[in-house]
């Protein structure tokens, strides 16, 4: 028996040409999949913590991909790569790339002008590129994590807290988490900015 991802609350579901980018062909359940995971993002940090980064390279299409990547790359073949097919949640493949570059540009516009307060700016970044979806999967898991980097490498604040919970699992935390998103897919942050501080 091959993987047997279950789409629960919230989760994209995986395509089978996906399935077959798992590079570890041991892992049979999701959560040994979500274990493989956790172990690579933790990497993942420990790269961001070794390294400075300024404002324009965070708020790049490169740092986006590498990030993915960074999380991702010993558990699936295309991490970092954007998707190359289409999802219940988030936009056309085809206008990936595009909605990308207006949203970190509109990103570097509102911390220049201090549009919105500090906090605000990174969950609403947060909130756009999980929307876009770049990604097959992990998009949700990058998004919080490129809000905690713009938190601390940008604004030099503590990063948030998202419901100090595994939002990975089923649970009253991940439905409230859901819950916010779909309040700032209306345009109300306040929930989801009251969430990741909570
Ligand atoms: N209605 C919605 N509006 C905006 N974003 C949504 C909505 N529903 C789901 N999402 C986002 O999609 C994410 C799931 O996408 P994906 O499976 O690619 O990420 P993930 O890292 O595997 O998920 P997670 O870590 O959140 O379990 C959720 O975390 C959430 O952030
Ligand atoms: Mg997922």
């Amino acid at each position: 028996m091959g993987l047997d991802i279950v789409s629960t609350n919230g989760q994209t579901p995986l395509d089978e040409d996906e399935k077959e980018g798992l590079l570890i062909k041991s892992i049979t359940t999701q959560s040994e999949l979500n274990e493989f995971e956790q172990q690579n993002i933790e990497k993942a940090m420990l790269w961001l913590r070794s390294k400075k980064f300024n404002t324009e390279e965070i708020l790049s299409e490169k740092f986006v991909k590498d990030l993915h990547r960074r999380m991702y790359a010993g558990v699936w073949k295309w991490a970092g790569d954007f998707r190359r097919t289409d999802k219940n949640v988030g936009i056309s493949k085809h206008h990936i790339l595009t909605a990308l570059k207006q949203l970190l540009d509109d990103c570097l516009y509102w911390i220049q002008h201090n549009s919105f307060p500090d906090e605000e700016i990174a969950i609403r970044c947060k909130h756009r590129i999980v929307q876009i979806h770049c990604f097959a999967n992990g998009n949700g898991r990058h998004s919080r994590l490129m809000a905690d980097v713009m938190m601390e490498k940008i604004f030099h604040l503590s990063p948030f807290t998202w419901g100090a919970a595994n939002l990975v699992k089923q649970g009253d935390p991940r439905a409230a988490y859901i819950k916010a998103l779909k309040k700032a897919d209306a345009g109300n942050y306040a929930k989801l900015l009251a969430f990741a501080k909570s």
